[in-house]
């Protein structure tokens, strides 16, 4: 399990990195490395954190508990990450034990993924696919634009998907993927490099709570989730 935390987060506004901002009193990373530690097909978790901050965030996770591994919960270890998402991913990939063979990538920035979705992504790879992404229909009607802002065309959103992470990759698939990436054409997603290379990704349903939190309503949003997992006994 990879998870890219390196990025400053500059749309959510002035304050700490993305990763380091607090849910619940909790940083957002936390939060995202419990949920993933403690699915099932997890053996081990690797965060990319900045490179100036891979003891500080070792720290964090150790206070948390969430460093050595414990009964039914995977542990974590922390690399220095790069300039781009995907720099951030590889260098984590990197660092993987040879024996891994299923490799998910998980953004920080989704702190609330259901551990459901962390095994249901697991299982369609171990399946038999080679890259599986979960996504949701689209609300939204989604036009494309100009430079101008002049709209140029309007999607057929029947056939459009949000797609969340964590996505869930053979290693070798992802491994090819990120060698023959372009680091001056970085990819938003892991899927999208295996797309380049002629790939086959599969879609599985994605789950509403998975939601990345980007702007400063995603966080009113991801505390109400919190708020009612907590009332429900669900979490701590
Ligand atoms: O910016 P965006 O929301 O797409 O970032 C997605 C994830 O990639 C975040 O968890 C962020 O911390 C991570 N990231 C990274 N290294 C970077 C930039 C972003 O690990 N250089």
């Amino acid at each position: 399990m990879i998870v890219p935390a390196a990025g400053r987060g500059e749309r959510l506004g002035p304050g700490a990195p993305k990763a380091m901002r607090s849910l619940g009193g909790v940083p957002m990373l936390v939060h995202a490395v419990r949920a993933l530690a403690s699915a099932r097909a997890v053996d081990l978790v690797v965060v990319a954190a900045p490179e100036d901050g891979v003891d500080d965030v070792t720290a964090l996770l150790a206070e948390h508990g969430l460093v050595d591994s414990a009964p039914g919960r995977a542990g974590a270890l922390v690399v220095a990450g790069g300039d781009t998402r995907q720099e951030s991913v590889a260098r984590a990939l990197n660092s993987l034990p040879a024996d891994v063979d299923v490799v998910l990538v998980h953004d920080a920035a989704r702190p609330l993924v259901p551990v459901s979705l962390v095994d249901a992504v697991a299982a369609a790879v171990r399946g038999g696919a080679d890259a599986v992404v979960p996504g949701l229909p689209v609300a939204d009607t989604i036009k494309s634009v100009d430079a101008a802002d002049v709209v140029s065309a309007t999607l057929d959103r029947g056939a459009l998907r949000a797609i969340q992470t964590p996505q869930g990759f053979r290693r070798a698939t992802l491994a090819e993927a990120h060698a023959a990436a372009d680091p001056d054409a970085p990819a938003t997603d892991d899927a999208d490099l295996v797309e380049r290379l002629g790939g086959k990704v599969v879609v599985v349903p994605g789950d509403e709570e998975a939601f990345k939190v980007t702007r400063p309503l995603d966080l009113v949003l991801a505390e109400a989730v919190l708020a009612r997992r907590r009332a429900a006994g669900v979490v701590a």
